[in-house]
């Protein structure tokens, strides 16, 4: 019996990750399912936003499914010293989990073209992963101070770190159309020297049947939205892929479309990418799709049950078709959404 922890959060994060469980429970019964506390949850019960309890649970899971961190723009939380706020302690659960690489698929299915505010022809049979790598770069450079008047942070990588999120990269690509862009700013940055330099070589050993080109960040923020259909795979180091990540999330149409896996060597991490949306928390009208195809990408990447993965994209799609949430211009709530991919999983299983 797999263990799966759950670890719903902050503002959306428990609405959405209790969508992703119902549609869990169906699909999978087999699966024990536990949950814990992080974040800002976290820090109201413990004072800490990773606390024992949930290090040690986490340790033992199978696959972790994770809701949202984070408080709103005025939160104490924010006035916390930056180890205790709820943020960090994310960052220190992937750190914890080995999970360097951050798997973001951007996807337009067919018939839902309507839902992105692209024109339809641009929009169609989008079908993009970022591969962002999650453990390294400015994030989590320890050369880091706020000191009065003057602060500085540093994006440093190693030929290493690079090097085994590149192999992810092209693994995905290889059963995809097998093409990677890589994206850096080679034209400003040492680090972008290096990180194209170490990409360049893994495709040279390993992967030269695939098709690798190098292209800056920015202009990939402009070609990202304005000709999405030339990209396949697009590896980028971790601060990039946060910011292109949620920049992708219009062509869909939604940031509450946006799943994703983090892989490494041990347990997989799965979490939707949009934040804990201080602005809807508690209405029950957050988007769960994002929630439940990661709680898909956990049974395909985390549990290596891709028919069961496939039967929620599935009913995903089709309660998409049915009628979407309000970020969607829908009128759906969170659970009246749910239920409707449950009926379309019951349809899919012949039940
Ligand atoms: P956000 O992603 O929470 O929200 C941005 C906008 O998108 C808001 O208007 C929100 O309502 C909307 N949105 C996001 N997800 C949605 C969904 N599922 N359904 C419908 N609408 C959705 O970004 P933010 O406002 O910049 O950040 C809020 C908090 O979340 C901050 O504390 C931030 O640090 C945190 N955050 C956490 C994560 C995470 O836990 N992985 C990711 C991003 C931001
Ligand atoms: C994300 C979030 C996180 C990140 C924050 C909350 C630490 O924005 O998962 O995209 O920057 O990685
Ligand atoms: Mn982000």
């Amino acid at each position: 019996m797999p263990k799966i922890v759950t670890l719903p959060g902050d503002g959306i994060g428990p609405e959405v990750t209790a969508a992703a469980v119902e549609v869990l429970r169906e699909v999978a019964p087999d699966l024990t399912i536990e949950e814990h506390l992080i974040g800002g949850a976290a820090i109201e019960q413990t004072g800490e936003p990773f606390p024992a309890a949930t290090r040690g649970a986490v340790r033992e899971a199978d696959a972790v499914l994770l809701g949202t961190v984070g408080g709103p723009q005025d939160s104490p939380w924010n006035r916390l010293p930056r180890p205790q706020r709820p943020e960090s302690g994310l960052l220190a659960l992937r750190r914890l989990m080995g999970c360097y690489a951050n798997l973001r698929p951007v996807r337009v299915l067919p018939g839902l073209e309507h839902l992105s505010p692209l024109r339809p022809e641009l929009a169609r049979g989008v079908d993009i992963l970022i591969v962002r790598e999650l453990l390294g770069g400015i994030y989590f450079d320890g050369d880091r101070r706020l000191d009065g008047d003057s602060a500085h942070n540093t994006m440093r990588y190693t030929r290493a770190e690079v090097e085994r999120v590149a192999r992810v990269a092209f693994w995905a690509a290889a059963q995809r159309r097998g093409r990677v862009t890589s994206v850096d700013k080679a034209n400003v940055l040492e680090v972008s020297e290096l990180w194209r330099s170490a990409v360049q070589d893994v495709h040279d050993r390993k992967y030269r049947d695939l098709h690798l080109n190098h292209e800056y960040v920015d202009s990939v923020a402009m070609l990202l939205v304005s000709n999405p259909g030339r990209y396949d795979v697009v590896l980028t180091e971790n601060l990039f892929g946060d910011i292109l990540s949620d920049l992708a999330a219009v062509i869909p149409g939604s940031l509450g479309l946006m799943p994703s896996a983090s892989l490494g060597d041990g347990a997989g991490l799965f979490e939707p990418i949009h934040g804990s949306a201080p602005d809807i928390a508690g209405q029950g009208v957050a988007n769960p799709a994002a929630a439940i195809l990661s709680a898909a990408m956990l049974l395909r990447h985390g549990l290596n049950r891709p028919a069961l993965a496939n039967q929620i994209d599935g009913a995903v799609a089709q309660a998409l078709r049915a009628g979407p949430t309000a970020d969607l211009g829908g009128r759906a709530g969170t659970q009246a959404f749910t239920d409707r991919v449950l009926e379309g999983l019951q349809v899919t299983s012949g039940a």
